[in-house]
């Protein structure tokens, strides 16, 4: 008897003090839809259950599409009188957990939208001081992926704040995907890899291809601004702990080559996919595009190695990627105005990432080349690769042996 409450009390102690992150939720990078890129704050019960619907009748649950993930905006603009969030009533008139309860039932995970400052950026009560007792209710609700935002954060150190909230989580006892999201501006790739499973690496992402769009004291940017915003952060990624290149736009707006283009860069980065388009109205070419499984396995690989840049001269962005068992990922993007051709010659180039110690051995190995939007195998690598690419469109390969 008085080992077990000395064993009770030592259980409780270290669950206090040894809180740490959940493991194993994240080994390959997360994969889901966020409702912010779409409808702000313009979400409620019935868009969830629809966009869980689609992710079954579209294949992008098999693809391996999982969470589904309410932004800002879901709650009312003040706590009730225990302290506590509360869903907006007419947003959500059966509560959280009934929302959470139907994606569960399509096998699907849940998340929700939270922040480390006093309110969240669209005006909504923020968890500073109530990290414990919100962390209880999203475990209550069922909540498994928590986005955490920096907005009204003052002086708080980035580090505390969501070492705090993790902590919390981990208190509460339900699994949950913590996605650190300050935009990097406290350069996370340096710290948050015990603390969060993913972490933005920018400001916010707009859809267009290449361009800044500033409103006053912050910037949104495109696709390829946030490609480049960044160096040395690749070390940082990982099984577990992944750099967040921010929800896509795939779908909102660009033409089927830029959707392409911007599709293989996320999932050459081992960027969360975390689509952001209405899955309700989207094309049939977006839905190919986004539930392309030979693309979803570069970003799924198990390495879990980010791709480099190869090259940008000339009209061509070229990024490679190692993948297990020694193969290779290559992404080929046509940045001019109009198509262009490529014509690679295997011998003439070495391909490796020293930071992982692999390279591509073209003198001893002759590698397969397959085409993963074409879905046809295209040659080897003992002759050029020679490809005709469309203005903005992408030739993306998987060299195998
Ligand atoms: C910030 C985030 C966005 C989104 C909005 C919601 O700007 O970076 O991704 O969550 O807040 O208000």
């Amino acid at each position: 008897m008085k080992n077990n409450i000395i064993l009770l009390l030592f259980l409780t102690i270290s669950l206090n003090t040894f809180a740490q992150k959940f493991d194993g939720l994240a080994e390959t990078p997360p994969m889901g839809w966020n409702s912010w890129n779409t409808f702000a704050t313009d979400i409620n019960e019935q868009l969830v259950k629809d966009i869980a619907d689609k992710f079954v009748e579209l294949g992008l649950k098999d693809a391996g599409y999982e969470y589904i993930v309410l932004d800002d905006g879901w709650m009312t603009r003040e706590r009730d009188e225990n302290g506590d969030l509360v869903p907006d009533p007419e947003k959500f008139p059966n509560g959280m957990k009934a929302v959470a309860d139907y994606v569960h039932s399509k096998g699907l995970k849940f998340g929700l939208y939270g922040d480390a400052g006093t309110k969240t950026c669209a005006g909504y009560p923020g968890n500073r001081g109530y990290e414990y007792q919100d962390a209880k209710k999203y475990a209550e609700w069922g909540v498994d992926f928590l986005k955490y935002d920096w907005c009204s954060t003052g002086k708080q150190n980035a580090e505390a704040s969501y070492t705090t909230m993790r902590d919390a989580l981990y208190k509460a006892g339900r699994p949950v995907v913590l996605s650190i999201c300050e935009w990097g501006d406290n350069e996370p790739w340096k710290w948050a890899q015990d603390i969060g499973h993913l972490w933005r690496v920018t400001g916010d992402i707009i859809n267009c291809w290449d361009c800044e769009v500033g409103h006053g004291t912050w910037s949104s940017w495109g696709i390829w601004p946030i490609i480049n915003m960044r160096s040395n952060i690749r070390k940082a990624a990982g099984p577990g702990q992944w750099n967040d290149y921010d929800m896509m736009e795939v779908g909102n707006g660009f033409t089927d080559a830029e959707n392409r283009s911007h599709f293989a860069m996320w999932s050459m980065l081992t960027s969360p996919l975390v689509m952001g388009n209405d899955l309700r109205t989207a094309s049939k070419e977006t839905v190919k595009t986004l539930a392309n499984k030979e693309v979803i396995a570069v970003n799924q690989d198990k390495l879990g190695i980010p791709a480099l840049r190869f090259t940008n001269e000339g009209d061509f962005e070229i990024w490679v990627k190692p993948l297990a068992d020694d193969e290779w990922a290559m992404v080929i993007v046509n940045m001019a105005d109009a198509p262009r051709t490529i014509d690679f010659d295997w011998n003439k180039h070495q391909i490796g990432d020293d930071l992982h110690n692999r390279q591509l051995d073209i003198k001893n190995k002759k590698y397969k080349i397959r085409d993963l939007y074409n879905h046809n195998d295209i040659g080897d690598t003992s002759k050029n690769l020679k490809a005709t690419i469309d203005s903005h469109d992408v030739l993306m390969v998987r060299l195998r042996k």
